[in-house]
C-alpha cells in the first residue's frame, strides 16, 4: 500500500497546484557516525561497519544501548535511516528523538514498538513542550520497517514541527503560541537514539514478553548527517535563524499534497490519537484542530 503520489494529486487538483507546492526537506548526505554522534551507554553493544558509515545497536538480556549527538541544535531537519529489529522483536523499543537538557524539557519522539514475527510494529510519537507531554499518537506503517532502511525525520522551525516517514508527513505540531500552547523555541536539543527492553508495556500493552532466546536484537542505522543550527546547550537563539533552508517560506506549512498524505495516514493507519481520546481529554486539547489531527 503506497501513499498517495504527487501525480495523482496533480490530476486531482489540476495544474493550479504547481505554483503552491511546498518543497520536501533536503535529502541528507551520508557521513560516518563519529562525525556527529557518540555512544551514550553500553559502548560495546554498538557495532561499526563500513568505516562507521553503518552501525548496529544490540540488545541482549544484559543491556540495551544508545547514542547521542555531539552538538545541540536550535531548529533544523534531523533525519536517520533505520532498519528495525527483525523477526520476533516483541518487547523491544527502538527510539529516535530530540530532547533538551533542562528541567522544563522539550522533546520530540519517534518510538518503534516491536512485535511477534509477522505482526505489525507500532510507531508512537509524542511532543513535550515545557515539560508537558501526554500527546501520544500511534500508527501502523504501510511497509515492513524490518525489511529495509527508511528515513525517519523531524523538521523543526519556528512555525512547525513535522514528523516524516520517508517523504510522508505523519504528524504536524504547529506553533500555537496564540492558543496558549508552548512551542519549543529557546532550548537547544540533542538527538538521541536507543534500543532497549520495554516488555512491561510495549507490545500489546505488555502482554507479549521479550523472548531472550532470540537475542541479540539488532537495529541497523546509517545516514548520520545533521542539518541543524548548532548552538551551545545554554544558547537562547540561533545566530543564523531565519537564514537557513528550513526557515524559508516553503517549510513554514505543509502544502495541499502533504496535508492530503497526512489525512491518508490519519484515515488508514492511525490507531491511537490523543486528540480523539475523550476519556482522557473531555475537552479536546487546544492544538489539535490547528494540527489537523481531527
Ligand atoms: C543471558 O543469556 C545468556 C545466553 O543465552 C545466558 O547464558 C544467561 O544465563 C542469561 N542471563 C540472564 C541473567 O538471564
Ligand atoms: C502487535 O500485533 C498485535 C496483533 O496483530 C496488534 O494488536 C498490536 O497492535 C501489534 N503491535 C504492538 C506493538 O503491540
Amino acid at each position: 500500500m503506497a501513499p498517495p503520489s504527487p501525480a495523482l494529486f496533480l490530476c486531482f487538483l489540476g495544474l493550479a497546484a504547481v505554483g503552491t507546492m511546498a518543497a520536501p526537506p533536503r535529502k541528507p548526505i551520508n557521513v560516518p557516525f563519529n562525525k556527529n554522534y557518540v555512544p551514550t551507554w553500553a559502548f560495546d553493544h554498538i557495532k561499526y561497519f563500513n568505516g562507521g558509515n553503518d552501525i548496529q545497536l544490540h540488545l541482549d538480556n544484559y543491556t540495551g544501548t544508545g547514542f547521542q549527538s555531539r552538538g545541540s541544535y536550535l531548529f533544523g531537519h534531523f533525519s536517520m535511516q533505520i532498519k528495525m529489529v527483525g523477526g520476533d522483536s516483541a518487547g523491544t523499543v527502538t527510539a529516535f528523538y530530540l530532547s533538551s537538557q533542562n528541567s522544563e524539557h522539550d522533546e520530540i519522539d519517534f518510538e518503534f514498538l516491536g512485535n511477534r514475527t509477522g505482526q505489525p510494529y507500532i510507531l508512537q510519537t509524542n511532543v513535550f513542550t515545557g515539560g508537558k507531554g501526554d500527546r501520544e499518537q500511534r500508527i501502523y506503517l504501510w511497509f515492513d520497517p524490518t525489511k529495509g532502511y527508511h528515513y525517519y525525520s523531524i523538521l523543526w522551525n519556528l512555525y512547525q514541527i513535522v514528523f516524516f516517514v520517508d517523504d510522508v508527513p505523519i504528524r504536524v505540531f504547529k506553533n500555537s503560541k496564540e492558543l496558549g500552547v508552548r512551542f519549543p523555541f529557546d532550548q537547544p536539543m540533542k538527538l538521541y537514539s536507543s534500543l532497549w527492553n520495554a516488555d512491561d508495556w510495549a507490545t500489546r500493552g505488555g502482554l507479549e514478553k521479550t523472548n531472550w532466546a532470540n537475542a541479540p536484537f539488532v537495529a541497523s542505522y546509517r545516514g548520520f548527517h545533521i542539518d541543524g543550527c548548532e548552538s551551545s546547550a545554554n544558547a537562547k537563539f540561533c545566530e543564523t535563524q531565519g537564514k537557513r533552508w528550513w526557515d524559508q517560506k516553503e517549510f513554514r506549512d505543509l502544502d495541499g499534497f502533504q496535508y492530503r498524505r497526512l489525512q491518508w495516514v490519519r484515515n488508514k493507519w492511525t490507531i491511537y490519537n490523543y486528540c480523539t481520546d475523550r476519556k482522557r481529554y473531555p475537552a479536546m486539547p487546544k492544538e489539535c484542530a490547528k494540527d489537523r489531527d481531527i
